[in-house]
């Protein structure tokens, strides 16, 4: 993950409004909705269902009102409904949840469609409070036990830290929690259709509408090298969506050879170069990855081994050591040598001949909204 404001930077410099800007690593939708509120267009594609369920609710941002008149349509229907019955439900999933939010969970699961952009916006907002912790007010901010809001823990290890702790389920109204949410994010009177998401391997040739798009800018965070299973740790969401966990992993790029690892990049960059504008730019953020004592830079394995060879501009590489005490890398502390330390930014056209424009004059002065992110712990 990086952060929005590296995107934001990016986009305003190497792209004029109503370019097109694609992500085919997209993640959260982080690159696609900083697009979008940069007033270009935010292509987004993953191989994982999930970073596609999250990414289509930031390209395509639907009315507050619409918003909540769906979710007042659903919680009627719930009232009346005798699709109540959870037992189909496994019991990994029923640990997490008291009888009666899982009744509206499952109600949701099956009653929500991806059709429209409102349905699939109240998707994603479920999926971001399918697991909570709790605040230390004792408010519960999702509608499980509580769990860390990231990455979910094994099932094994939830059921025993259950029993050990002796932890009950909250009883939430999910229906309210999704309209307190909804509220936050101050969405628009009038829907936004900001660009596409779409569920596809960046290794395989790019979809022939992509071509007729030519992007101006790709900027994307291509999976490293085997450090982390984006399916094993999000099976509760991929549970909602309706996916297996084991199946996605096996669909995503994780291997421990370099050498595999580097005949996938050349795949993804030739897909790139198909679809890109002639004067377009790739940022490819790629961070360094810890082999033993050895620190391997993986960025520049992508430009030696593969742009370079293919002919590839490279205009330069930005270094930007992430503050190790961070949310995300202090889950993997168990594992401290496998999560990046260095992210390297490659900035690369596939053509020589394209210059760079005049980088714009940027407010650097990002503390106050930093602050603000600190205490409300991620929240804004
Ligand atoms: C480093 S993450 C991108 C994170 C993103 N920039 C964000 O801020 O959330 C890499 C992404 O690549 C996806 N991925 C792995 N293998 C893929 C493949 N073959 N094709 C497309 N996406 C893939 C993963 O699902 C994951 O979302």
């Amino acid at each position: 993950m990086f952060p929005p404001q590296m995107a934001s930077v990016f986009i305003r410099w190497l792209t004029e409004p109503d370019d097109a800007v694609y992500d085919p690593f997209s993640g959260r939708g982080t690159v696609a909705l900083e697009a979008v509120l940069q007033g270009r267009q935010g292509f987004g594609a993953d191989a994982n269902p999930l970073a596609h369920a999250l990414t289509r609710a930031k390209v395509k941002i639907p009315a507050a009102s619409a918003v909540d008149e769906r979710l007042n349509e659903l919680e009627a229907e719930f009232a009346c409904s005798a699709l109540l019955s959870t037992s189909s439900v496994p019991e990994d999933i029923r640990m997490l949840y008291s009888p009666a939010t899982l009744r509206q969970i499952n109600f949701l699961r099956e009653k929500l469609n991806g059709r429209g952009y409102v349905d699939p916006f109240i998707t994603a907002l479920a999926l971001g409070m399918l697991h909570a912790n709790h605040s230390s007010g004792g408010a519960t901010r999702g509608f499980s036990i509580s769990m860390p809001n990231t990455f979910a823990m094994a099932p094994g290890y939830v059921r025993k830290y259950i029993r050990d702790h002796e932890l009950e389920a909250p009883d939430v109204d999910v229906f309210e929690m999704l309209r307190t949410r909804a509220a936050q994010y101050d969405l628009p009177e009038k829907a936004i259709i900001g660009g596409r998401s779409w569920l596809g391997d960046a290794a395989k040739p790019a979809p022939e509408d992509l071509k007729a798009i030519r992007p101006k800018l790709v900027f994307t965070s291509p999976p490293y090298l085997q450090v982390i299973k984006y399916g094993k740790y999000n099976w509760v969401r991929l549970w909602f969506l309706g996916h297996e966990a084991r199946k996605v992993d096996q669909r995503l790029m994780a291997s421990g050879s370099l050498a595999r690892y580097l005949a996938f990049m050349k795949k993804v960059l030739e897909g790139i170069k198909s679809t890109l504008d002639t004067g377009g730019y790739v940022c490819l953020v790629i961070g360094d990855v810890r082999r033993g004592e050895e620190q391997l830079n993986l960025a520049e394995h992508v430009w030696e081994k593969v742009a370079k060879p293919a002919g590839w501009h490279h205009h330069g590489t930005i270094v930007d050591a992430l503050p190790t005490g961070g949310k995300v890398s202090r889950i993997w502390k168990e594992n401290p040598g496998r999560a990046t330390k260095t992210d390297r930014l490659l900035l690369l056209s596939p053509w020589p001949g394209v210059s760079l424009p005049t980088f714009p004059n940027i407010d650097w002065d990002l503390t106050p909204k930093l602050q603000k992110i600190a205490a409300t712990g991620g929240a804004v």
